[in-house]
């Protein structure tokens, strides 16, 4: 941080609790939180959200399940994780140690499977908020299934917001027609807060084989190729609702994260760029801290939703 930003230039509120800096790790690519202390300070870290945990571990797909792309990849791990109870008994009490927000992020294949998979996460002390994922794009059922439906993404939001001893932020799919028209529609079932985008259903075939290059057929597509799409999801979220929204999408700059808090998040989440550089999110926080000081801002909440079009 350049010294003549204050510390809390960058602290964001995201449904009552604060956050250091906007800058968050993305659900799945950011494993447990673990995985990164060696290679970042943690405790410089806005927060994480974890891999999308369920009430019972799961293995995933067979490989190849991740393909590189231009500019991006697709993936389809289908939410291999090592459950909610072993996060809360063996991944928790090591990542609470660190002096950062987490995020859990909650699969189901069911409405049920979602709400056991929050009763259990209810017993986890140091979570701050929770993730409803439900647009996957890598499993057959749960997931995108509900985010795609406007009614049973409302009725999940619902009876998860009754079950939820913590905030609850719900993630938006980008692979619908009106992504405003379902934001509306989870908001008013009570979500504290949004985040989006999750990966972009694609394909890429092996020419020789004439096969799918990943063995669950589709996969889901991340990375910088799809920060254009994100930012105008965002945008068009935030005109329509008023819950505080988290950007994700191809994020690897302080400027690609400005995008998204011009467009009207208040925070963002950063996933495929931390594959190629591990250390992209305390550059990020750097490169906020330094915009700051350049175009002297106080507050960086004050560029949430700024953006104006000619017409406006
Ligand atoms: C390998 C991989 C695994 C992911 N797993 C999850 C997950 O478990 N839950 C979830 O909500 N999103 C998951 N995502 C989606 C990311 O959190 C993020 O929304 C998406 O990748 C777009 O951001 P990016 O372009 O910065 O990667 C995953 C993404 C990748 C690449």
């Amino acid at each position: 941080m350049p010294d003549s930003v204050h510390a809390s230039a960058l602290e964001v509120e995201i449904a009552g609790v604060r956050f250091r800096n906007p800058v968050i790790g993305a659900s799945g690519t950011f494993g447990y939180g673990l995985e990164f202390a060696e290679l970042i300070d943690l405790n410089r870290l806005g927060g994480f959200s974890t891999k999308g945990l369920s009430a019972r571990p799961l293995a995933g797909n067979p490989p190849p399940r991740i393909v590189e792309t231009h500019g991006g990849m697709l993936n389809a791990i289908g939410l291999q994780n090592v459950g909610a109870r072993a996060f809360v008994e063996d991944k928790l009490p090591l990542i609470r140690q660190y002096d950062t927000r987490i995020i859990a992020n909650v699969f189901g294949y069911s409405d049920d499977d979602y709400l056991e998979a929050i009763s259990i996460l209810n017993d986890g002390d140091g979570i701050a908020l929770y993730e409803l994922n439900i647009s996957c794009p890598n499993v057959k059922e749960g997931g995108i299934v509900i985010g795609n439906d406007e009614r049973a993404a409302a009725r999940l939001t619902e009876k998860a917001k009754r079950a939820s001893t913590r905030p609850l932020i719900v993630k938006l799919s980008p692979n619908v027609g009106n992504i405003a028209a379902i934001a509306t529609a989870i908001v008013q079932a009570g979500a504290d807060a949004l985040s989006l985008i999750n990966t972009i259903v694609g394909l890429a075939v092996d020419v020789n084989t004439r096969r799918p290059r990943l063995n669950y057929g589709t996969g889901g597509l991340s990375g910088p190729a799809i920060r254009p799409i994100a930012v105008r999801m965002v945008h068009e979220v935030a005109v329509r609702v008023s819950v505080p929204l988290l950007g994700i999408g191809g994020i690897a700059s302080g400027r690609d994260a400005l995008e998204f808090l011009i467009a009207g998040a208040t925070a963002v989440q950063i996933g495929t760029a931390n594959y190629y550089d591990p250390t992209v999110t305390m550059k990020v926080i750097d490169e906020l801290g330094q915009y700051c000081r350049d175009q002297s801002i106080d507050r960086i909440t004050s560029l949430v939703g700024s953006l104006s079009f000619p017409q406006e």
